[in-house]
């Protein structure tokens, strides 16, 4: 299987993406037992198939590690001229503390050395308190690693459209914020997507798939109950459907979501995936992979097949409308991890 050229996105002039990144939360022993020679051979279907970009954290458990063998590996039996086909894009969330030059760079090269690089694709970096503003001089210390070659490009992870502004304001160059959006989650819609296309920044997005739940799977599926969920990414995104509307309104957009994914010769999960895709200013779709647990590599890739058309959309917005506004709830992007 080869993905279709419209699967590709030029997230950087030096850097082209798949759209559907993979998502390595799942590695982290918080949603089952990962093994890792079987996680190794699961990569490589990935990216064979054509998800050859990977959506990792310093603290994904393993995810950095794998992410360097699996390098190890590609270039003993592809040649290391080709480990420029694989994206890898990590995460730095400090615990609060000094952001010196000195720590900055340790972290950093943490991350370079658990996955076998000499320079990070992305670093996308995550912030705890707001009021805490060293979070400017953590990014400044990014920005110079970066000019001197060790960060291809620097990123965000849930920052809202406010700390942007200011971030950008302070000169830092930022290429993309990593947000949770979804059909349940449209917070991005509000203020984030108008201010990231007007500073040409982009948006990969987690949550879409909710953890699993916005599938076949769930419809017409009694309300789980805790014992039920388990992954932190069931149990993570149950609490945002409770927040959202509760599951009887989740279950009425499943029910709508299904003659459409019917209509489209694809599964309700690729309805989500295409619907935030679609979105302004969205890069990337992040989708988590229980690597050699499950996959979802031929399901996922019918999402460049599929064209949502105004029929598609009329369906859908009725049912959404009801749905508490999270944006008042929880405020902007990234809200819920705020201390
Ligand atoms: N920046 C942040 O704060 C943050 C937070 C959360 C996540 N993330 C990132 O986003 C990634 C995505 O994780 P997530 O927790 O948000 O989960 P998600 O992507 O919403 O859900 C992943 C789960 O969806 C199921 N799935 C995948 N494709 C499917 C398909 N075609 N049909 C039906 N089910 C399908 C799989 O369940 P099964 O494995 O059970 O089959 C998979 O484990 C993470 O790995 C991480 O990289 C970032």
């Amino acid at each position: 299987m080869t993905l279709p050229a419209s699967s590709r996105f030029s997230f950087a002039p030096d850097l082209g993406i798949c759209r559907v990144l993979n998502g390595m939360w799942q590695v982290s022993g918080a949603h089952g037992p990962i093994d890792a020679e079987r996680a190794i051979v699961a990569m490589f279907a990935y990216h064979d198939a054509g998800f050859t970009s990977w959506d990792l954290a310093d603290h994904y458990g393993p995810a950095e590690d794998l992410i360097g063998r699996f390098r190890r590996r590609f270039a003993e039996q592809r040649g290391a001229e080709h480990l420029g086909e694989i994206q890898a894009f990590t995460k730095w969330v400090p615990p609060p503390g000094p952001m010196s030059r000195q720590n900055v760079e340790q972290a950093i090269a943490v991350s370079l050395r658990r996955m076998g690089v000499d320079r990070l694709d992305l670093l996308q970096f995550h912030w705890w308190d707001y009021q805490d503003r060293r979070y400017l001089d953590a990014l400044k210390h990014l920005a110079d690693l970066r000019q001197e070659g060790r960060i291809r490009h620097l990123a965000l992870t849930n920052f809202d459209t406010e700390r942007l502004a200011t971030i950008c304001e302070h000169g830092i160059p930022i290429v993309s914020n990593q947000v949770q959006y979804s059909l349940i989650d449209r917070r991005p819609d509000a203020r984030m997507a108008a201010f990231c296309q007007e500073h040409d920044i982009t948006l990969l997005t987690y949550g879409t798939l909710l953890g699993g739940l916005l599938s076949e799977k769930y419809l017409g599926h009694p309300e789980p109950g805790r014992g039920e969920l388990t992954t932190a990414s069931l149990q993570k995104y149950k609490n945002m459907i409770d927040a959202w509307g509760g599951w009887a309104l989740f279950q009425e957009l499943l029910a709508a979501l299904k003659p459409i994914a019917d209509k489209h010769g694809v599964g309700i999960a690729t309805i989500g995936a295409r619907y935030v895709l679609d979105r302004p200013a969205v890069a990337g779709v992040i989708i988590g992979a229980r690597l050699g647990i499950a996959e979802h590599i031929a399901d996922n890739a019918r999402v460049f097949d599929v064209a949502l058309d105004a029929d598609d959309l009329a369906m859908i917005e009725p049912v959404l409308a009801p749905s508490r506004d999270l944006m008042r709830l929880i405020g902007d992007c990234g809200g819920e991890y705020r201390r």
